[in-house]
């Protein structure tokens, strides 16, 4: 059996830098045309002329003729301005200022410590038409870790809706019911990624039967009830929900250790796994809605006009891949996948 689909694009990734992302790139662009590069790097990419710079540094570690185009977007800072907002705005380039609270993650630490002193700046972001990109988590220690994400619902999210209803909000890798339910019933422009991991996996995956930090990630995967409204949402034809991998590679040694980082790495197969969700889903024709059309009807962007072909065929997943001067392990690895990219057609 094969498929066909238009291009599709990953609106959350991380690419790194350097030899790093050099060595993961390819993988995304062979299976996307564009994808919503974070700007978490250390120091973040707060301003214009650093998403300039890095986005060249991306083009340059591409393949020839990959003709994959990276979607850059601000890292929100408490220093943050507004004219900073109006000249990505005028790059064309930036298409997101993405809102880590500060600590809630992977280089987050110059992340945001409090919204409301950002509100003059998200008033130019609603003026302007530059899409918040929000991880949604509080990050007060004594808030349980599964609960991080419906507790930033009830302090802070419905509270940014209210207070800028134009704004174009991207609540990024929904991770449970009360997010699936916020994004669906709130008014306004808004829509929300969902990862592969979390489409695939709940905390047993993770928990029972012994530790397995490859499948820990924040959002961290939450109880299967969760899981189960996220495969519903992704699967609904709903035009709010759309492809965002938050594929995250971190170095083999800096995953398999006592207190192990989090992110998973699933560029390499990432289009083939959203496939057998919804291939098990017995939802195949709600798949490039969710891949390749939810995603640019958002974000004001053109659709893709080339396409891809996925067959049904089972390949295995490499035990490692190379990642700069160390090793990433993907998510799968050693495992079946039941479906492979076979070709790109032009469009
Ligand atoms: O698991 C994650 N990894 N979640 C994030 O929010 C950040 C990401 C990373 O950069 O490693
Ligand atoms: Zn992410």
């Amino acid at each position: 059996m094969k498929i066909t689909l238009t291009k599709p694009d990953d609106w959350h990734l991380h690419l790194r830098d350097d030899e790093a992302m050099t060595s993961v790139v390819a993988h995304t662009a062979e299976r996307f045309a564009r994808a919503i590069v974070m700007p978490n790097l250390k120091p973040p990419v707060a301003n214009t002329q650093l998403a300039a710079d890095y986005r060249q540094r991306i083009l340059d570690a591409l393949p020839e003729n990959s003709g994959f185009t990276p979607l850059m977007t601000l890292y929100m800072t408490d220093l943050l301005t507004s004219d900073e907002v109006i000249r990505a705005k005028q790059s064309g380039f930036v298409h997101g200022i993405k809102l880590y609270p500060a600590g809630a993650t992977t280089n987050s630490d110059a992340g945001v410590a409090d919204i409301r002193k950002l509100y003059p700046v998200l008033e130019t972001m609603q003026r302007e038409s530059m899409p918040l990109l929000v991880h949604a988590e509080v990050t007060e220690p004594e808030i349980d870790i599964f609960d991080r994400e419906r507790v930033f619902i009830d302090r802070h999210m419905t509270k940014l809706r209210q207070e800028f209803p134009e704004l174009a909000i991207v609540f990024e890798h929904v991770t449970t019911r009360d997010a699936v339910d916020f994004v669906r019933e709130s008014n306004g422009p808004i829509g929300a990624t969902i990862t592969v991991q979390h489409l695939m996996y709940n905390r047993n995956h993770m928990l029972a039967g012994g530790i397995r930090p490859h499948y820990y990630c924040l959002p961290i995967l939450k109880r299967e009830t969760h899981q189960e409204a996220l495969i519903e949402a992704a699967t609904s034809g709903n035009s709010r929900f759309f492809l965002g991998t938050d594929s995250a590679p971190h170095p083999q040694h800096a995953k398999e250790c006592a207190c192990g980082c989090a992110g998973c790495y699933t560029a390499h197969a990432a289009i083939e796994l959203y496939t057998e969700i919804f291939e098990a889903e017995n939802a195949l024709d709600k798949l490039e809605g969710f891949a390749s059309h939810h995603g640019p009807d958002f974000y004001g962007m053109p659709r893709n006009t080339e396409r891809i072909t996925l067959q049904k065929r089972d390949w295995q997943v490499a035990e490692s891949y190379r990642f700069g001067k160390d090793m990433v392990v993907p998510l799968k690895a050693g495992q079946t996948v039941h479906w492979q990219l076979i070709t790109e057609q032009g469009g």
